[in-house]
């Protein structure tokens, strides 16, 4: 059974690298707590101990040798305790939960980037969260060399890129069409975002939708 949001509100920012998705979940946390909503902001893979632990395996690019299956369920261990520990509580408390990546990256970069089924892909990280999937996702989209140019120009945690940053353009360009293909599959819960846009631009057109699940 699919649990959307389970009884709250539970929002994904999704995209491909660079798109934004750290600032639009910032900007958005904070317009909601201004308005004096409770927020928790989380991100993945992380977001509790041992999913900053996973993170840091599956990001560090001297695991290069790492295969695609051992991606999916590290990153699924991950998505599981981080839906247990917190996101569900959270939920449960009425906290709205704002979260920086979900299931649908594990689809769009091991499924139609990394080559494995989408499909199952889902039907597996459906049983690791225990069904639940965000009420509202918002896919921040861009043409991938804006992505990757933005991140030459922001410090991350690994000189050079990360593990999944320094892989190929056509790796990123599957990662853009694969989204692109979720939210046609989903247009009820994906909402399409023009990244492109300045940043103030762009947490207006997340907003718009926001304002109105509140
Ligand atoms: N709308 C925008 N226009 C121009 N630059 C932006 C915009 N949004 C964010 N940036 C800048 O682009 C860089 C990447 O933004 P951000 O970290 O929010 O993206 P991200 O999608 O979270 O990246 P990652 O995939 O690495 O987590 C940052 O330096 C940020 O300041
Ligand atoms: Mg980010």
């Amino acid at each position: 059974m699919v649990l959307t949001s389970a009884g709250g509100l539970f929002i994904s920012i999704e995209g491909p690298d660079g798109s934004g998705k750290t600032t639009q979940a910032r900007m958005l946390q904070e317009k909601l707590e201004k308005r004096g909503r409770r927020v928790l902001l989380t991100r993945e893979p992380g977001g509790t101990s041992i999913g900053e632990e996973v993170r840091g395996i599956l990001l560090n690019p001297l695991f290069c040798e790492m295969t695609v299956p051992c991606e999916i369920f590290l990153y699924g261990a991950a998505r599981a305790q981080l839906v247990s520990q917190v996101i569900r509580p959270s939920l449960e408390k009425g906290t709205i939960v704002i979260s920086d990546r979900f299931i649908d990256s594990s689809i769009a970069y091991q499924g139609y980037a990394g080559g494995e089924d989408p499909e199952m892909i889902h039907t597996l990280n459906l049983w690791a969260t225990a069904g639940l999937l965000p009420g509202k996702t918002f896919l921040l989209d861009l043409p991938v060399e804006k992505g990757l140019e933005r991140l030459q120009s922001k410090p991350g945690e690994y000189a050079g890129g990360d593990r999944i940053e320094r892989k190929n353009e056509h790796f990123h360009r599957r990662v853009r069409a694969g989204f692109l293909q979720l939210a046609k599959q989903d247009p009820q819960r994906i909402f399409l975002v023009n990244a492109e846009k300045p940043p103030e631009k762009v947490h207006e057109q997340i907003w718009g939708q926001v304002r109105d699940l509140l």
